[in-house]
């Protein structure tokens, strides 16, 4: 136990789809919370099972802090009924996330996803969990810095004094495996330089810089070498906690009433733009999408799990949806052609490697052109 302290855990997988990779079934959820269910009060306080797209979320509230064996332990006990479901009712991808033969002590780097936070309550603590489909966890670079560092967005930053040094941004390079600290409003520049770059860098937590307390965190450090290859790019959660000298909820929310482009969508190949949906409607269809996330406030008392307020059903996001499906009909008539298509370097988790190794032997020195070496020639001198 850690005093007073309360842990609260999101941890999500996909262990199968109904059908293809649109959406998870009732059945799956059932065989989690029937897990859960019964380390409630051992191991748990409370819990919440849902799912975005094809992705099964655990919320979870206990008091065994960040990275626990046991809750990770049960989490994947979950995942591993849930998958044994899946392979019964021969849903898509059953077990899609779960890399790993048997649990090792950490889920992270095994397949599913993890964002955790743990706290002091505060007089009354809400919060924020945010689950997406068909993106990866960079998709939380841009919200993150609307609503932690854009006083456009957060006029909180401008009004409040216990805001005014600004937050702490934790940014992983995903690649290198090594994190920075960078402060806004102080740094905010080299902030953007980095993250405004979604392939290499992803924040993974937030915090007050006044006093250290932690404001938000998601699962981006997921990328790990499992099997002896890279599996990292996934469906992200997060947590925030808004009010009380952090931003307030509506503009945690507002972060998202102006749609972004996001890697993910089909094949997880495309960039698309992120539609903010309510629970029921977070089930992805056109091209397997649009990348979509759904946003749910808790309450904590004492770790109990009030609510939740399915925030993105509110008709207040209903031009953000317009939006962002204009956006689709905008990108998607690009096909298979660049800016819609990822960059080679993030497909690489797609077989277009294997694609074009086939086409390697057939490339033939191309012949050297006059024309061009006197392009250069004059080029150079008039250097
Ligand atoms: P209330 O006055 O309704 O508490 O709202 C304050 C606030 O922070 C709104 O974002
Ligand atoms: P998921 O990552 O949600 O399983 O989707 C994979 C896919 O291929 C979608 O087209
Ligand atoms: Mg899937
Ligand atoms: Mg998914």
């Amino acid at each position: 136990m850690n005093g007073e302290k309360i842990t609260l855990s999101v941890i999500k997988a996909d262990v199968g789809g109904l059908c293809g990779h649109t959406s998870a079934p009732e059945e799956l959820m059932d065989a989690c919370e029937f897990v859960l269910e019964e380390a409630l009060d051992e191991l748990i306080i409370d819990y919440y099972v849902t799912k975005c797209g094809d992705d099964v979320d655990l919320i979870m509230t206990h008091q065994k802090g960040t990275d626990n064996k046991e809750i990770h332990g049960l989490a994947w006990s979950a995942f591993e009924e849930a998958t044994e479901v899946a392979k019964e009712l021969k849903l898509y991808g059953a077990g899609q996330d779960l890399l790993s033969e048997g649990f090792t002590g950490n889920v992270k780097g095994m397949g599913p996803g993890c964002a955790e936070m743990e706290f002091v309550e505060r007089p009354s603590e809400p919060v924020i969990v945010f689950c997406s489909d068909k993106t990866d966890p960079a998709a939380f670079n841009l919200p993150f810095y609307r609503m932690f560092a854009d006083p456009f967005n957060t006029p909180g930053l401008v009004y409040d004094k216990k805001m005014q040094t600004g937050f702490d941004f934790d940014v992983l390079d995903i690649y290198q495996n090594k994190k920075i600290l960078l402060n806004t409003p102080k740094e905010t520049y080299q902030l953007l330089a980095l993250i405004g770059n979604l392939e290499t860098y992803s924040v993974k937590s937030v915090y007050r810089a006044r006093d250290g307390e932690i404001a938000a965190t998601c699962s981006a450090d997921k990328l790990s070498k499992v099997g002896g290859k890279y599996v990292g790019k996934d469906d992200p959660v997060a947590i925030v906690r808004p009010q009380s000298g952090m931003p307030s909820v509506g503009e945690i929310l507002e972060a998202f009433a102006k749609p972004h482009m996001v890697p993910g969508w089909m094949r997880g190949c495309h960039w698309g733009p992120l539609m903010p949906v309510g629970e029921d409607d977070a089930n992805p269809t056109r091209f397997d999408g649009p990348p979509r996330i759904f946003a749910l406030g808790f309450q904590l008392s004492k770790g109990r799990l009030v609510g939740p307020n399915d925030f993105f059903a509110d008709v207040g996001f209903d031009s953000a949806r317009k939006k962002a499906l204009e956006m689709a009909d905008m990108i998607r008539e690009m096909g298979p052609f660049q800016p819609h298509r990822l960059s080679e370097s993030m497909m690489e988790y797609s077989s277009i490697k294997k694609v074009l190794a086939d086409l390697e032997d057939r490339f033939v020195p191309n012949e050297k052109h006059e024309v061009v070496d006197k392009l250069t020639y004059d080029v150079e001198d008039q250097s």
